[in-house]
């Protein structure tokens, strides 16, 4: 029986040292030293002893006993630190590391030709109006002046829709200039960007749909002059302090006296390049002073009040904020082209 309990001894001590993990460990205690374990196996058979021999053997017992399991909490100890550390190394935080980077979007160039723009009209005390893209015929045409007859009617340039030609989408922002004056009396002081709609075929240059921005000033006493300055100080807000620009006569249905307002090419400086076609400017947008007849369409006294208006293309706006060559660039998503603002 000595022998055998030795044998368990080595045996079960060259086990519980290699033990890889607690369960494993675990495993080993229930297999030496459990109730239906091998220890207790052998000490079953004291009673086939000599009793002088039994305090002997049961001393020995004891002892591997003991043995066994101080290897067991020793190896134990072992294993906790080692699982420990390896838990430590592996959810470790270090606040060090740089964050896993996102690709973050950006701000459409036409997006910040407008953002700057609307910055620029609320420092000179604009407020922003909106209006809706399907609008009264009434509102993009009629009371502004545009009777039956004008080219910009005509079911080749308009988009109308089935009810007897009463909604089209608006083919400019003016329209808005007919909400604001019908809502709110002068002083008013707005511009509206939006959306508009033309039958025109994609080129260079063209899109069926596009954005403009209008603006309207409405009080006692305004001039010419308050247009000029007003669009002035936008240009050198926007191209550059000392930006030329060039008010040409023109005609619109609903402003009296209209220009067109041209900038000087950011391009060439004005020798002229390809950027202007040779001509050293570029059309901006038009303007002009407010038809007497729209202010009556919106029940405003023109003898009492004047005023003046505008509107401008914001892709021709940002085409020559950013020196875009191609219209459709705008239109196409193209991250190459987009990531580049
Ligand atoms: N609505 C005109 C267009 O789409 C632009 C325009 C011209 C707007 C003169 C105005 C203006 O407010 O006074 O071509």
């Amino acid at each position: 029986m000595k022998e055998q309990l030795h044998a368990l001894q080595s045996e079960a001590l060259g086990l519980i040292a290699g033990a890889g993990d607690i369960p494993a460990l675990e495993g080993l205690r229930v297999r030496f030293l459990g109730k239906k374990g091998e220890l207790t196996a052998i000490l079953k058979q004291m009673g086939q002893l000599d009793p002088a021999e039994r305090p002997v053997v049961g001393q020995l017992a004891n002892a591997v006993s003991a043995e066994i399991t101080e290897a067991i909490q020793v190896r134990r100890e072992v294993l906790e630190a080692a699982d420990l550390d390896q838990r430590l190394r592996a959810e470790q935080l270090d606040v060090t590391i740089p964050g896993a980077p996102q690709s973050m979007g950006k701000r459409h160039p036409m997006m910040k030709t407008l953002d700057e723009t609307l910055d620029i009209f609320i420092g000179m005390g604009f407020t922003v109006a909106e209006g809706p893209e399907v609008e009264f015929a009434a509102n993009v045409f009629d009371k502004l002046n545009t009777a039956e007859g004008h080219p910009s009617r005509d079911w080749q340039d308009t988009f109308y829709f089935d009810q007897g030609d009463k909604y089209v989408l608006r083919t400019h922002t003016s329209s808005v200039q007919i909400r604001v004056m019908e809502r709110q009396k002068p002083p008013i002081r707005v511009v509206s960007p939006g959306r508009v709609y033309r039958k025109d075929e994609v080129d260079a240059t063209h899109s069926p749909m596009f954005h403009q921005i209008e603006g309207l000033v409405v009080d006692k006493g305004i001039t010419m002059a308050d247009l000029k300055g007003t669009l002035n100080a936008l240009v050198q807000e926007l191209y550059g302090v000392g930006t030329k620009t060039r008010f040409r006569p023109h005609h619109f249905p609903f402003t009296e006296p209209s220009c067109e307002v041209d900038c000087q090419c950011f391009k060439c400086g004005g020798t002229g390049c390809s950027m202007c076609k040779g001509e050293g400017w570029i059309e901006l947008l038009g303007a002009g002073m407010v038809h007497p007849n729209v202010f009556r369409n919106c029940g405003i006294d023109p003898n009492e009040y004047t005023g003046f208006a505008f509107g401008s293309g914001l892709e021709r706006m940002t085409m020559m904020r950013f020196n875009i060559s191609d219209l459709r660039l705008i239109f196409e998503n193209d991250l190459r082209f987009l990531r580049q603002f």
